[in-house]
């Protein structure tokens, strides 16, 4: 029996900073964070929008009357959560008006998560192949301003619903996974916005690439012409760029400009919206399958990284006639239908937040799912009708 991807919703915020403008306010040689680092726009949520509202925005995207009353499972993966106790998937609960009998649940590992959900729901529907599992990557990128990892902020959400007999990915249940403990990224529950050692990091990403790949090939006798495409986690579009170098040399030339040329599609929504941590390697999915020319039945390698650090790669196989089943227009619409705002607008948005015993206006509001209140110290959450 197959098990994979059988829906992809994609959200990201309606607002967004242009990177040039970023650069020019920040007395940096625009070439850098648009050529150096690979950025041109930076998703920006608004106030009354976090991890809760993002992945309610997604799911709602995949969601239909046909699919809803099979969900057994819901995983949330962010590293954005709104509440130390309760789990982002419990106020999804009735936004989306989920059935009562499912399992649901946030998991944490940093750009991980997700991965880490999706590789749950494979053995859940496996073990039971009449239900469906709904795996949401929802997160708000935040290093601060002036930071060396501003230009590399973003914002969104990517929900998956994983079922028998897919429609959109088939996933091989082969993997190679790897965790070390390593002080390349974290956010300490005091703080709003993460810490990084940068450079670090970059290294450290790349070393788990080299590791995984090898055993990868150890462990399953393939090397890169078994492959069409190898997707990566997205932290900013140059990163996964410089593990695919790594490769340069030690493959065939063709098939090397081959996987340059499909990772340049895999990155075109990355580029415009910025780092969705763990979704970021999903909406690496979602622009390559929108945007590349996808053969049928194409072979897929995705590295999923996450800073701690957890990294795995896993492969997958695409379904011939995925694009019935992916609202393409929609997503691009989405992404061409935002309005650019200034950077001094950002920074007065990214100061701010809701407090206890504020509530959001309606008026306010340009999305489906929006933070009402904050009453008592706890988040309470609607939907516009
Ligand atoms: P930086 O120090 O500002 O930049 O930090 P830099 O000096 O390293 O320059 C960046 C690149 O721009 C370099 O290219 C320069 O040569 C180039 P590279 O050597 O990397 O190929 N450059 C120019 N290019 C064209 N014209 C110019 C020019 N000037 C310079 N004029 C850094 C960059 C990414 C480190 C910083 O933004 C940062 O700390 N970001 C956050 C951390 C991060 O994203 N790490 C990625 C790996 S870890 C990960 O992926 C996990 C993560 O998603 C978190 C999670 O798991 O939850 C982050």
């Amino acid at each position: 029996m197959d098990v994979g991807i059988d829906r992809l919703g994609f959200y990201t915020p309606k607002k967004y900073i242009d990177i040039v403008e970023l650069a020019n306010e920040r007395g940096v040689d625009p070439d850098k964070f648009t050529i150096g680092i690979g950025q041109s726009k930076q998703a920006v949520p608004d106030i009354y929008q976090d991890a809760v509202t993002m992945a309610a925005e997604a799911a709602d995207n995949v969601l239909d009357d046909d699919n809803r009353s099979d969900i057994g499972l819901v995983i949330v993966g962010t590293e954005s959560s709104v509440d130390e106790s309760k789990a982002v998937s419990a106020f999804l609960m009735d936004l989306l008006e989920l059935p009562e009998d499912v399992r649901a649940f946030e998991i944490k590992e940093a750009c991980y998560g997700a991965t880490a959900g999706l590789q749950m729901a494979y053995n859940f529907v496996a073990m039971n192949p009449d239900k469906k599992a709904l795996v949401i990557a929802s997160d708000i990128a935040r290093y601060g301003i002036k930071t060396p990892g501003e230009v590399t902020q973003g914002a969104g959400a990517v929900a998956m619903i994983v079922s028998k007999n897919p429609h959109i990915l088939k996933l091989e249940n082969k993997s190679v996974y790897m965790s070390r403990n390593v002080g390349d990224f974290w956010r300490p529950t005091f703080s709003k916005t993460a810490f990084a050692r940068g450079k670090f990091s970059n290294e450290i990403y790349v070393d788990f690439f080299t590791t995984l790949w090898k055993k990868f090939q150890d462990k399953y006798g393939v090397t890169a012409d078994d492959f069409d495409t190898m997707l990566f986690h997205i932290p900013y579009t140059k990163m996964g760029m410089k593990a695919l170098r790594t490769l340069d040399g030690k493959i065939p030339d063709d098939k090397y400009s081959e996987l340059v040329e499909h990772y340049q599609k895999s990155v075109e929504f990355s580029r415009n919206v910025g780092n969705l941590y763990t979704g970021s390697l999903y909406l690496g999915l979602i622009s390559y399958l929108v945007n590349g020319e996808v053969k049928p039945d194409e072979k897929l390698m995705l590295f999923s990284y996450g800073s701690g650090a957890v990294g795995e790669i896993y492969s997958a196989e695409v379904v011939s006639g995925y694009e019935k089943y992916l609202d393409s227009d929609f997503i691009k619409q989405e992404l061409k239908n935002r309005q650019k705002i200034s950077v001094s607008d950002y920074e007065n948005i990214f100061s701010k937040g809701l407090v206890n015993g504020d509530t959001t206006a309606l008026s306010d509001v340009h999305d489906k799912f929006y933070l009402s209140e904050i009453k008592e110290s706890e988040r309470l959450y609607k939907k516009v009708n």
